[in-house]
């Protein structure tokens, strides 16, 4: 399948361990959404959902990351993900991961790719 980009922020939007941006994915259901966030350096996107249940990560919107910025935070159950790699290091879904998107930063601007959206979640 060809390369979809879709843009979804400025780099500039993305502050180290800062908020996130969360975007709608039509694509995979009427309420699913995504978000980008910056960590390392690297800009990391994921699939809005926790690995245990169909609930979003975000209390706040945006507020992806624990207090101490170790990881991101389900903030329902307070299940924690590694930035990084999505993979649940404590919580209900311990062992199961978030859903990673692809994403590039080109130009200053931040583009998930949608050709790795295949199913629905
Ligand atoms: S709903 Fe599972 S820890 Fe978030």
């Amino acid at each position: 399948m060809a390369t979809q980009q879709r843009l979804i922020c400025l780099s500039t939007d993305l502050q180290e361990k800062g908020t996130g941006v969360r975007f709608a994915l039509p694509e995979l259901g009427a309420h699913v959404s995504g978000f980008v966030l910056r960590y390392d350096g690297n800009v990391h996107a994921y699939i809005n959902q926790c690995a245990h249940l169909p609930v979003e990560l975000d209390w706040n919107e945006g507020e992806f990351l624990s207090r101490d910025q170790q990881h991101l935070i389900c903030a329902t159950h307070g299940a924690l993900y590694q930035p990084q790699t999505g993979v649940c290091v404590m919580g209900p879904c311990q062992g199961k991961a978030l859903r990673k998107l692809e994403v590039t930063e080109q130009g200053q601007q931040v583009f998930i790719n949608l050709s790795s959206l295949d199913q629905k979640v």
